[in-house]
């Protein structure tokens, strides 16, 4: 038998690993890394920063897949997700057999928790139903909008009030309904532009948790520029940017 661990590792501060992250780390004989892009770099330096600092001299293994690009602005969104994760499937599974011996453990450090805008869980779910000798467990981590709503200092929901969590994407189409609070990610075109003098306030955080942070909070009416030009200038000084943000209905009890 194969296991393979998906590891949250927290989204930004080494400091945001759990005790139980750190002893499924010291269990795992291989840590697979499978960052992309530009950001890569910098993500995978945290993940070994987190491994120097936490294993108490364990040394297990490191195995980099080569992570497949998925189709930008590709017609049909859910058939290009779809794809990209069959390509990621199969440079896991080639992992596995190529760098696992039979009786090992490997962990995924995910980013954030595993269950939050990431496939790692549905990867892993496919290759167990494809095979008898791999077993997978889920270690959760604390997740960016956890990080963010820390770093702003408020509650991630009104009083008794449901809150949606979504992406850049789905906001652009118009407010959920029946929320007054909504969380975004993946949001690389500004959408909260176009609720500006609707009365909602904005609480936004780039690269939270690290030294990068930034951090912008209040009226949307009055920071939705500030915000725009301040994400364009620091996605154009480091090549990227992971930025979320909570839209607010003013008034709404927190
Ligand atoms: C693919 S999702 C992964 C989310 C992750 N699994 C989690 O638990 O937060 C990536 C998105 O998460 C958000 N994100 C992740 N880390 C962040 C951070 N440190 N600061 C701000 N936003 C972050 C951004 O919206 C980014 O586009």
């Amino acid at each position: 038998m194969k296991t393979l661990l998906l590891v949250g590792i927290g989204a930004g501060d080494p400091d945001y690993i759990t005790v139980q992250a750190i002893k499924a780390l010291r269990r795992s004989d291989l840590i697979l890394l499978m960052d992309k892009g530009p950001a890569k770099h910098k993500l995978n330096a945290l993940r070994r920063e987190i491994c120097a600092r936490f294993l108490d001299g364990h040394t297990p293994r490191f195995a980099e897949g080569l992570q497949p690009e998925r189709e930008r602005d590709a017609a049909d969104y859910r058939a290009s997700v779809d794809e990209l994760n069959r390509d990621k499937q199969a440079v896991f599974e080639q992992l596995i057999d190529q760098q696992l011996a039979d009786g090992e453990t490997a962990a995924l450090m995910v980013w954030g928790d595993p269950s939050l805008y990431d496939s790692s869980i549905r990867i892993a779910e496919a290759i167990a139903a494809s095979r008898s000798d791999f077993a997978f467990e889920v270690i959760p981590g604390i997740t960016s909008l956890q990080a963010l709503t820390a770093r702003h200092r408020i509650p991630l929901n009104s009083i008794g009030r449901a809150v949606e969590i979504t992406t850049g994407r789905l906001l652009a189409d118009g407010w959920p309904p029946g929320v007054d609070s909504v969380a975004v990610m993946l949001d690389a075109k500004d959408s909260y532009r176009r609720f500006v003098g609707q009365g909602l306030a904005i609480y936004w955080g780039a690269y939270v948790g690290t030294s990068d942070e930034i951090l912008i909070a209040g009226p949307l009416d009055e920071l939705a520029e500030r915000i725009a030009s301040t994400r364009a200038a620091a996605r154009e000084r480091n090549g990227w940017i992971m930025d979320s943000y909570l839209l607010r209905k003013e008034g709404a009890q927190e």
